[in-house]
This record gives C-alpha cells, sequence and structure tokens, in this order.
C-alpha cells in the first residue's frame, strides 16, 4: 500500500483532522551575514507527511530549529496549528502537539529502553514528579509498553540503550517523540547511518503511525522520502526550490540536474 492510499484508509475512519498544522510566513534566520533560511513559506496540513530534501546546509535542520523554538527566525512567521507561535517558548510549542527528534541521539545510555520510555511518559505528564517506584498498574507503563511496541522493540524493552544497535536507537529516538499527544513531529535524518534492514523498519514504523500525526521528515535518500512521504519540499541555499508529490519532484529536471544527477551531494 503506498502512502496516499493509506492515508485514504485513514481517512475513511475519521483519523485525520482538518485544518494546518503548520503556516510559515516569509520566515528567514540570519547568522551574521549567512542567510541560513531566506523567505521560507510552507504550510503542512494536520496529519500530512512531508519530506524536506536538500543538499547539505541547505538550511533543513534551521528550519527545524525556528519551527520548534530552538532559534528565533530573524523574520517571518510560525503558525502552530492556527496559533501564531513565532516567539512562543520552545515548551509552548510541545505543549501544543509539536515534537522533534535530533540529526544527534540524545538517549540516556545506561537506562532501558522502557526506562527511556517511561521517563518521557512521565514527563509529559501532567502529574506530580514522584521517587516512588511505578506499580504495574500505572497507566503510564502502558502507554510505554504501547510506544515501545510502536517502534518495534518489545523484544528489547529490558535491554539497556548501550547495547542496542545504532538503529535501534534511532527507534527508541522515535518513541520518545510520540510521547505524549504528539500531533506534528518532526524528524531530522532518522534514516541516516541506518543499514538497509534498518532502514526497512524505520519506513514501517512510520507507515503504522496513527493517522492523526503527522510529520515532516528530513531525509537524503529518495527512496525512503518516496515511501514514507505524500508531498516533499525541496530547499537549495536555504530557500524552497520545489513542492510537489514525490513522483513529481523525482521527475523534475531541474531536480534531477541539481539533486539526483549527483550536484554537489
Ligand atoms: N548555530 C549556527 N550558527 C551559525 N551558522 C549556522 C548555525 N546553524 C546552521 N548554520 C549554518 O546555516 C546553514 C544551514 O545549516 P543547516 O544545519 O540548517 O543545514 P542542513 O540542511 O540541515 O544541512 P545537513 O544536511 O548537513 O544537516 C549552513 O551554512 C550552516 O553552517
Ligand atoms: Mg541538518
Amino acid at each position: 500500500m503506498t502512502v496516499v492510499e493509506d492515508r485514504r484508509t485513514a481517512d475513511a475512519l475519521g483519523s485525520v483532522s482538518s485544518g494546518n498544522a503548520l503556516e510559515l510566513r516569509g520566515v528567514s534566520k540570519l547568522f551574521g551575514a549567512l542567510a541560513a533560511i531566506s523567505d521560507v513559506t510552507l504550510t503542512v496540513r494536520s496529519g500530512e507527511r512531508r519530506a524536506v530534501l536538500g543538499s547539505n546546509g541547505a538550511g533543513k535542520t534551521t528550519l527545524f530549529n525556528c519551527v520548534t523554538g530552538d532559534f528565533l527566525p530573524t523574520s517571518g512567521t510560525i503558525r502552530l496549528f492556527g496559533e501564531d507561535v513565532t516567539r512562543f517558548p520552545a515548551y509552548e510549542r510541545i505543549r501544543r502537539g509539536l515534537r522533534r527528534t535530533y540529526q544527534i541521539s540524545l538517549l540516556f545510555n545506561g537506562l532501558t529502553v522502557a526506562d527511556n520510555v517511561y521517563l518521557a511518559c512521565r514527563g509529559v505528564s501532567r502529574g506530580r514528579f514522584s521517587f516512588l517506584r511505578p506499580t504495574a498498574n500505572d497507566a503510564l507503563l502502558t502507554r510505554s509498553d504501547e510506544l515501545i511496541a510502536a517502534v518495534h522493540l518489545t523484544d528489547w524493552r529490558d535491554t539497556s540503550v548501550a547495547n542496542l544497535s545504532y538503529g535501534q536507537q534511532r527507534q527508541l529516538e522515535i518513541a520518545l517523540a510520540l510521547a505524549g499527544a504528539p500531533r506534528i513531529i518532526l524528524f531530522d535524518e532518522p534514516a541516516a547511518g541506518l543499514s538497509p534492514t534498518e532502514r526497512a523498519e524505520l519506513v514501517a514504523i512510520l507507515n503504522g503511525l496513527p493517522g492523526h500525526i503527522g510529520y515532516i521528515i528530513i531525509e537524503h535518500d529518495m527512496d525512503v522520502a518516496l515511501r514514507v512521504a505524500e508531498s516533499v519540499t525541496m530547499m537549495h541555499n536555504g530557500r524552497i526550490f520545489k513542492e510537489g508529490t514525490p513522483e513529481e519532484i523525482e521527475n523534475d529536471p531541474e531536480v534531477q540536474e541539481l539533486y539526483l544527477g549527483g550536484g554537489d551531494e
């Protein structure tokens, strides 16, 4: 089943919410004289799954940092689920359902898979912090196990992070991003450094996420992007260069010239 067919099934089940998840208008971010992103205007619907492609230094991670609140944009506006969050701190955006993963791993290495996911669930829950050991009927434990299953790590739930393969660590990061009630997740190159088998696993995990959770995935590998995204934004030199379906982007002569034809990658 293609991503689009998958989405139609999700639509029929009523699990895709309406409206826009994200609206960027004329967003720029300068570092001194360098424009890391320039005049980026972009709309992502609720539940939409979009890939962002572009060569090294194109501005992809900077775009994510502006959306999450890690960086304040130099100019432009950012709306999240209809609300202007341009100057909101990161935690206010997280409260509204925004999550991200990083290009570099940020896991607790000494803890098990289950502990990492439990702490992430605990962190976003409204309950008071407690040093008491969780009890077996704790709803957060049930939720943690659901998330561990969603990223195909059930057999490793009691394994410490240090003993996971690199690919499994990336899967665990997805589980952490799923904690709470995410409505849109930004994935920064989750497939980087993965083996072909691990890539296939990642594709299956992303395609298995609930239909109401949209995402933007930064991805260099067009084969992965084609299988996990219904729309593609190509960036070049900090600007949006092309937008379209994966097929349109793949067959676009200018894209082939710039990106797929070897270019500066
Ligand atoms: N904190 C920063 N300070 C100064 N310059 C930065 C900073 N972050 C990014 N840049 C510059 O902004 C430009 C865009 O970088 P960015 O990391 O957004 O690119 P990218 O598309 O994510 O690249 P890659 O594919 O290598 O991850 C680059 O020229 C980079 O050197
Ligand atoms: Mg990057």
